[in-house]
């Protein structure tokens, strides 16, 4: 048989499980029966990108099986080929969606995982971005042994890659004890082979979501896959027929198949290779899609990889704790003379992690040192607020908070892989002096575990921060000479352009004006360029000639205007990896404000996802504007509109972080004391109605504003 034959066969097999699944479903289920997979707003994503039909019942979906047979052409031309293998992705989402009538979560997420949430694919966004995650690969498999299966994901986990895994490999992992889930970047799809259309339907999404493009538009969702989203298959021997038209698909995508099946009619060059070697595969399918990946030679016992970061660490796993809330813990970077700073020192002053009881809350103060004549104390927040990244990267360690409110855990088996004080050090010298080297020459680290010295230390430490926090209260957009572009989405978001203000923080949430700022002053020609605040137009709506200049410049054209206190007129694009989304509640005249980790519904009768489809691919949207967490608080928050008192609702918890700020920004701006108290939130209400009863109780100063539209 040739390769034809094998991705047609694969394709009709395909399409007849398809034919049996809706047959089951529509004996159970009437056409009007709803289907949708949860919290998306793009439907079926792989039939929706490559038809533009939204499929919302039974019937819809049985009607849509006719597409796909029409795209599994027969002619033998690579043409047919592809589309059948697209076709074929698309039958095995008709299968999925079977699934889910009417159950949310048919795979358990324990540990299968099915369909991943809109939230799940933005949050990926700014790691995609920055490197952080290089790309994704998708292993259908049993390998030929456990430890095999193992060494594999662990060899991409290690590199920070994201993986996926359908089939046999699964149970292979877990029989070796490996812990899986979206936080730790492996994530088992389903035991079926169709489960894989979750994960073309994450590519896929990235398409519509990051890039724009429209639904319906196969040849440009192909082509952005290609051209942007760095994805690979390894595919286990013994591969059968569905498979290979599953990798038909893939290679369509422009995500090359990497198998250990021999068979001499195969080969596509660079799309289709065979690796005997399955301890290859790694470094084979790296190289087939040209991904690069950042190293850092860290010297500690355990892994280090940003796969790690999310990882969570239970109590009844965790052999002692830092708790800045308790005990006296923090960290510091401080910038000192060079011949005060002695490089590579790293000194750990107290007793180490032997001391301690398992269990036991402990001090910790980790203080970086730095000299450098291009450092500048501007950057010391900077750097130490990725101190949390830096050491919630190492296998078995979590960190949360910042400055002296940092609570860390340390694993039991991490403690026992020889894990101590020193390996802090270890890590923050590492990073550090890796990633700011610009500016940093030297770098010496001190971690103090013995209690007076920390408590002597968060005295020093308190005043530090109480200085920066000055300069911080002194940086507005008032103040400052220039702003500066971030142009770093635009590897997923070709047109997007953030202005970082002093008081406008990046989308993200990750950029704020210092971190533009250092991020310039490292690499001249990188994605932070300084706009020059000359030339103003319109001060309250935030309008200036050289930021129209430079979205028109960064943009490459797309974008002429951008105003960046307005949600009305020119308002700042989205990329879609922000943290919130703010929309107009035309019956208040106020805004929504919801974050990506709220699951539930908004007065607008939209959930997070569908308020963020409104937006992103870097598109003026007005009446939407996806921001950073930070900026709720900020005085130029829809100052053209009146500011901050907008705001008539946000989830509960979302409230609650930003509340101590918020009030206080508007009791400068209107006198109003405990203005969160007027925002009505999940618990209060989520309809119109009754959310305009609410703000008229309360007062809500959104009922005294002009109207909106
Ligand atoms: Fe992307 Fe804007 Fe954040 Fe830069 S500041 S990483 S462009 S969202
Ligand atoms: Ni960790
Ligand atoms: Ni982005």
């Amino acid at each position: 048989t040739t390769l034809f034959d094998r991705v047609f066969k694969g394709s009709d097999e395909m399409y007849d499980v398809a034919v049996k699944a809706l047959e089951e479903a529509s004996a159970k289920y009437p056409d009007s029966e709803p289907i949708a997979f949860p919290d998306t707003a793009y439907y079926l994503a792989c039939i929706y990108a490559m038809t533009g039909q939204k499929i919302t019942n039974l019937g819809e979906l049985k009607s849509i099986m006719n597409w796909i047979k029409g795209q599994m052409g027969r002619r033998k031309k690579t043409h047919d080929i592809f589309t059948s293998g697209v076709a074929t992705a698309c039958a095995a989402e008709v299968i999925e969606a079977c699934k889910y009538i009417q159950n949310k979560d048919p795979y358990g997420h324990d540990p299968l995982w099915g369909h991943c949430t809109d939230a799940e694919v933005r949050e990926l966004g700014l790691p995609l971005v920055t490197g952080d995650i290089p790309g994704f690969a998708v292993i259908i498999g049993p390998a030929p042994s456990n430890e095999e299966a193992l060494s594999l994901v662990k060899n991409y986990q290690g590199k920070s890659m994201f993986v996926f895994m359908v089939g046999g490999i699964i149970d292979q992992v877990k029989a070796l004890g490996m812990n899986t889930g979206f936080n730790v970047r492996v994530v088992p799809l389903g035991y079926d082979l169709w489960s894989v259309s979750h994960v073309v339907s994450v590519a896929i999404r990235a398409a519509m979501i990051f890039g724009a493009v429209q639904p319906g538009d196969y040849d440009g969702i192909r082509k952005y896959t290609f051209e942007r989203v760095n994805a690979v298959i390894n595919a286990f021997d013994p591969v059968d027929d569905m498979t290979v038209a599953c990798g038909a698909g893939a290679i369509s995508l422009g995500f090359p198949v990497i198998t250990n099946h021999v068979d001499e009619l195969w080969k596509v060059p660079k799309s289709l290779i065979i690796q005997e070697d399955t301890t290859k595969f790694v470094d084979t399918s790296l190289e087939a899609r040209g991904i690069k990946i950042k190293v850092t030679n860290v010297d500690i016992p355990v892994a280090y990889s940003n796969a790690f970061e999310g990882e969570i660490i239970r109590r009844g796993d965790m052999q002692f704790e830092a708790d800045g809330s308790r005990v006296d813990c923090l960290e510091l970077v401080r910038t000192r003379e060079a011949h005060e700073v002695e490089d590579h020192k790293i000194e750990v002053i107290g007793p180490d992690f032997d001391s301690f009881e398992v269990g036991s809350k402990v001090q910790l103060a980790m203080i970086v040192d730095v000299a450098g004549r291009k450092m500048n104390s501007d950057f010391e927040p900077v750097f130490e607020r990725k101190f949390h990244a830096y050491l919630n990267c190492i296998e078995g360690v979590m960190h949360t908070g910042q400055r002296d409110m940092i609570r860390i855990r340390v694993s039991k088996d991490t403690f026992a892989a020889g894990f101590r004080a020193k390996h802090f050090g270890e890590v923050l010298y590492a990073k550090v002096k890796g990633e700011f080297d610009t500016v940093v020459d030297k770098c010496q680290v001190t971690i103090i575990t013995d209690p007076a010295a920390a408590t002597e230390m968060r005295k020093v430490a308190n005043e530090i921060y109480d200085k920066r926090d000055e300069r911080l209260l002194s940086l507005t957009d008032e103040n400052v000479k220039e702003f500066y572009t971030c142009i770093m989405c635009q590897s997923f978001s070709p047109s997007h352009v953030c202005i970082v203000t002093p008081e406008r923080l990046g989308l993200c949430g990750a950029v704020s004006w210092l971190d533009a700022k250092a991020t310039h002053e490292l690499d001249e020609t990188g994605p932070c360029q300084i706009v020059p605040k000359t030339g103003v137009i319109d001060e309250n709506i935030g309008k200036w000639e050289s930021v129209n200049d430079a979205v028109r410049k960064y943009s490459q054209g797309a974008l002429e205007i951008v105003s960046l206190y307005s949600i009305m007129e020119d308002p700042m694009t989205s990329c879609g990896c922000f943290e919130c989304i703010c929309g107009i509640e035309p019956f208040s005249n106020g805004v929504v404000i919801v974050n990506r980790e709220h699951p539930g519904m908004t007065p607008l009768g939209m959930s997070f996802s569908e308020m963020a489809s409104m937006t992103g691919g870097g598109v003026q949207t007005p009446g939407f504007m996806g921001h950073g967490k930070h900026f709720i608080a900020s005085k130029k928050f829809m100052k053209a509109e009146g500011g901050v008192a907008r705001i008539v609702w946000m989830p509960k918890a979302l409230k609650e972080q930003v509340a101590e700020k918020l009030n206080a920004t508007a009791q400068e701006l209107y006198g109003i004391e405990n203005f969160t108290d007027m925002i009505a939130d999940e618990t209060v209400t989520d309809d119109p109605e009754k959310l305009l009863e609410f703000l008229g109780e309360k007062g809500h100063p959104v009922l005294g504003l002009d109207p909106l539209m």
